[in-house]
């Protein structure tokens, strides 16, 4: 698992918006890039950023196919705060993507069950995901793999815990009753099999699951750890998230990734 450091959240997103941009531009043309991606604040800078390149003419969308992470049961795919509604304001409306290559769940799907299955399907029919982009929650979730999730969970539906809610009720008028209590979300197990995983983490809020997922065991109570397994995952950090970590740890990933980055 690589640690790169960067000051501030704007840095550490640009870095990983060129990180990933130029993935997709070196990839093998003749097949789709495939590509994972969150909601949250965390992504934003980079989707802007996503937007300005391709504005620039710097990037397209045009051989890409993405896959969401996650997304509320019960709520209108256009009410405001749904992860559909999100992306199309974000992201996808504003950048060259065919949008018949934009894949979310459905959280109203009749059959959530069935919804979760094919979505695991569509993403092995595609040729499986390039790479993972995605957020972090304060509790050390990734997706909404919560506290105690499978490490090697496939997509399904789980209960979100009251910390969750709490912080994600800031998009509800601050009222956590307005949250739903349940998502659909891809598995441990289907970020695992991505070939790249590149996870923001930045503010202080992050910094005790951090240090949770970098200096201790891998661990299902902070389901982000399970990336120590994978054979190629970066968190991209901002000094406040890494406030937790060991000076020792901070300077070993800082001398190491030095070439790497422009601060
Ligand atoms: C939600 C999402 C996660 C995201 C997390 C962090 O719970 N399901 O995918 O990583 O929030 O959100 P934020 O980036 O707003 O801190």
């Amino acid at each position: 698992m690589r640690l790169v450091i960067h000051q501030n959240h704007e840095k550490a997103s640009l870095w990983a918006a060129a990180h990933i941009a130029n993935k997709i531009k070196t990839y093998d043309q003749s097949k789709p890039f495939v590509l994972g991606l969150p909601t949250g604040s965390s992504p934003l800078v980079i989707y802007k950023e996503f937007i300005n390149m391709v504005k620039k003419g710097e990037l397209s969308f045009k051989n890409v196919r993405t896959f969401n992470m996650d997304e509320y049961i019960g709520i209108p795919s256009d009410h405001p705060q749904s992860y559909r509604t999100f992306m199309m304001e974000n992201l996808f409306k504003h950048v060259d993507i065919d949008h018949k290559h934009i894949h979310l769940l459905d959280g109203l799907a009749k059959d959530l069950q069935k919804e979760c299955e094919n979505y695991e399907k569509a993403i092995v029919d595609e040729g499986g995901i390039e790479l993972f982009l995605g957020g972090m929650g304060t509790d050390g979730h990734i997706a909404f793999n919560e506290p105690g999730s499978s490490l090697t969970s496939r997509t399904r539906i789980k209960s979100l815990t009251e910390e969750t809610k709490s912080a994600n009720s800031r998009f509800f008028d601050g009222d956590i009753k307005k949250v739903p209590g349940t998502a659909l979300t891809v598995g441990v197990g289907t970020v695992m099999d991505a070939r790249e995983v590149v996870i923001i983490v930045t503010g202080r809020n992050k910094a005790r699951a951090l240090k949770a997922c970098v200096e201790d065991g891998i661990n299902h109570m902070w389901t982000l750890s399970c990336l120590q397994m994978h054979p190629k995952a970066i968190l991209v950090c901002d000094d406040a998230a890494t406030e937790e970590l060991k000076v020792g740890t901070v300077n070993y990933f800082k001398d190491i990734e030095k070439d790497n980055i422009n601060n």
